[in-house]
């Protein structure tokens, strides 16, 4: 027996933004061996766009994760069901969530780099990319945890009509803070201001975020959640108010340069106003997802945290999908869904 898998392989390194030529869409004939102890056989459902994979597609630098080889399928965090298993903690027909990569099937070790983990009862797979995902996962440790959200404060957030930001920029507001977003576009502005109860809005692609940090915030920023690095980074720093703190949660302005991201100038306002800037990765707090998932399913129940998402379909389109990120066009966490089995509960 033999199983049919598509691939896109990652043919060239990309040079800025992503182009045709970057990868390559294949098909082969795989052949349906039984997976060694410690393996199993997932056929994948959907993956989650997430904007660091466009680090991991250039040469081995920086990135936390491994550089995709040339010739190699792109990886993804995914989810996907179970086919056949070397691993009894992962059953046929289970449903797991793993490091994966733009494949329909993939022999992967349960306990690779990023252990495999089971999907919880009666969660979709979407949801369990989505819903309650790494992004809003990630929204709720940044402030909570690395921000110390505190009633009464001035929060900014950049990226703030995206995934993660808007996750962040609503427990703020949940948390009684005045929350500042910056977003591209005056229809990603006005869903943060008229949906999301947000403070104000910035639109950074026709407006002066500086200035208008300045004039939003006259006793300065207490907690900055910064998705974005550069010159929104350097606004910010300009603008914080003594004893904030900056959380460090992506730099996607600058994740489609070769270059390393340039870090903020006048590090001296950071000392005479004892500011402190600290970077985070979601999975620090893995031990504790389970409360976070309680606590926004909460909030998401009781409409008080506004959930978008943007499910796109088609395994042909997996790059031009990825994409959207990148240009701004997508609405909230941005999901590829490669078969229809993804809305299953169990
Ligand atoms: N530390 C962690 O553990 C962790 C985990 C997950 C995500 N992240 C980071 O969180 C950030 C958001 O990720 P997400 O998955 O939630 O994506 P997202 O915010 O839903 O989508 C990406 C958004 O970034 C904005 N953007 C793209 N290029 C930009 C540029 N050059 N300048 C300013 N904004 C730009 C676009 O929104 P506009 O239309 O507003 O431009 C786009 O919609 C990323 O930096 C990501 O790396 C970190």
């Amino acid at each position: 027996m033999t199983l049919t898998n598509r691939q896109w392989l990652l043919k060239r390194r990309p040079q800025g933004a992503l182009a045709e030529g970057d990868f390559e869409l294949r098909e082969i004939e795989m052949p349906e061996t039984e997976p060694a102890a410690g393996e199993i056989l997932v056929r994948y459902v959907a993956f989650l766009c997430a904007p660091t994979m466009r680090n991991w597609m250039d040469a081995p630098g920086n990135s936390l994760y491994p550089s995709v080889p040339l010739g190699e399928p792109v990886l993804a965090p995914a989810v996907g069901r179970v086919v056949a298993s070397g691993d009894p903690k992962f059953p046929v027909g289970s449903r797991v969530f793993t490091l994966g990569s733009w494949q329909d099937y993939a022999l992967i070790n349960t306990t690779g780099f990023l252990p495999v983990s089971p999907l919880a009862e009666g969660v979709s797979f979407i949801d369990s990319l989505g819903r309650y995902g790494l992004n809003p996962l990630t929204g709720y440790f940044g402030l909570l945890e690395v921000g110390q959200a505190q009633s009464g404060q001035t929060l900014v957030v950049s990226g703030a009509a995206g995934s993660t930001g808007s996750t962040a920029a609503q427990i703020g507001r949940i948390k009684g803070m005045r929350v500042i977003g910056i977003a591209g576009g005056a229809a990603k502005c006005a869903w943060l201001t008229e949906q999301c109860g947000i403070d104000a809005a910035i639109d950074y692609k026709t407006e002066n975020v500086e200035e208008r940090l300045a004039a939003l915030c006259p006793k300065g920023i207490d907690v900055y959640y910064d998705n974005v690095g550069g010159d929104i980074l350097q606004a910010a720093v300009n603008n914080m108010a003594n004893g904030g703190r900056i959380v460090l949660c992506g730099q996607i302005s600058s994740y489609e340069t070769e270059e390393q991201a340039e870090g903020p100038r006048n590090m001296m306002r950071l000392i005479y106003g004892s500011i402190t800037m600290q970077g985070f990765l979601c999975s620090n707090y893995a031990a504790q997802f389970g409360q976070a998932i309680a606590d926004l399913r909460i909030w998401m129940d009781a409409g008080e945290l506004h959930y978008r998402e943007d499910v796109r379909g088609g395994f042909e389109q997996l790059p031009d999908i990825f994409s959207a990120l990148f240009d701004g066009s997508n609405n909230g966490t941005l999901i590829a869904m490669i078969d229809d089995s993804a809305h299953e509960t169990a």
